[in-house]
């Protein structure tokens, strides 16, 4: 992988890295075209990183199908797809982790002790890997984004991180590699989560700039939906992911929800 990208940059050519999990799905798809755009080549990196999955997680059962990926990489015109085996990524004796330890404690990392710390670890890895000038992240992993862009400048990384917008499936629900988990009727309950955040969005778009009252708003459609465990939603500053209150100028409502056997985020950035 290192003497390829070598080579282009050498032609002068700027690469592009989209580090996926696999099970591409029209989000990816969204950063790969995006990564397109900016840069001569796209690295498409396709690792289910065993470090960021929990005791009790979803490690083993999450959806693998290397060779449906393959073919969208190439149909988009992907460079090359980079696709280790874990053994190949991690030493089996591998001792140091990345901690970030301000934006990853709340959000996500409440719930998944551990999670960011495998995330922040791999990228980094896959980083120095693949040497690309600019990396592309969903906006859909609001937190991850926002700790990833202080792990570049806070570790003098030389890569730019671009973010892509959320994909949504044409009845508002983010997409995910997860969905495939739901069932018909997980997935009607589901879209609770872009309803209760489409009304904030309503009321913020009317003018309502109160915290209490956005976050009641969303909260009474989650009330119809007993069904789904809401693990947190939280309306936090989009840079510091510090919890806001009062009436703000711009915010981001994150969620978390179990839904069946599905845990599922998404969040709606208001007003940055
Ligand atoms: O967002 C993901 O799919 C993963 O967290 C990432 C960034 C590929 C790291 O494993």
């Amino acid at each position: 992988m290192r003497s390829r990208v070598t080579a282009w940059r050498e032609q002068g050519e700027r690469v592009g890295l989209v580090p996926t999990m696999g099970s591409l799905h029209e989000g990816h798809l969204s950063l790969i075209r995006l990564a397109a755009r900016e840069t001569d080549r796209v690295v498409v990196s396709l690792f289910v990183n065993p470090t960021q999955f929990g005791p009790g997680e979803d490690y083993e059962s999450y959806p693998r199908d290397f060779e449906r990926d393959a073919a969208l990489c190439r149909a988009e015109n992907v460079a090359a797809l980079f696709a280790p085996p874990p053994e190949e990524m991690y030493a089996a004796d591998a001792s140091i982790t990345i901690h970030e330890g301000r934006l990853a404690d709340g959000l996500c990392g409440r719930s998944r002790p551990g999670h960011f710390d495998g995330v922040c670890t791999v990228v980094a890895k896959l980083f120095n890997i693949v040497q690309p000038h600019v990396a592309v992240f969903g906006e859909k992993d609001y937190q991850q984004l926002a700790i990833l862009r202080r792990l570049v400048r806070d570790l003098d990384i030389p890569v730019q991180i671009l973010a892509g917008p959320i994909v949504r499936e044409a009845d508002g629900l983010a997409m995910s590699s997860r969905n495939r988990y739901l069932s018909d009727a997980d997935r009607k309950e589901a879209l609770c989560l872009s309803e209760a955040l489409g009304r904030a969005r309503e009321l913020w778009d009317e003018g309502e700039r109160d915290v209490v009252r956005l976050r009641d708003a969303a909260g009474e459609i989650f009330a119809k939906h007993p069904s789904v465990t809401i693990d947190y939603m939280e309306t936090v500053d989009p840079e510091t992911l510090e919890s806001v209150s009062g009436e703000v100028k711009q915010l981001v409502i994150a969620v978390a929800a179990q839904v069946g056997p599905a845990r599922l985020i998404d969040n709606m950035v208001l007003g940055a």
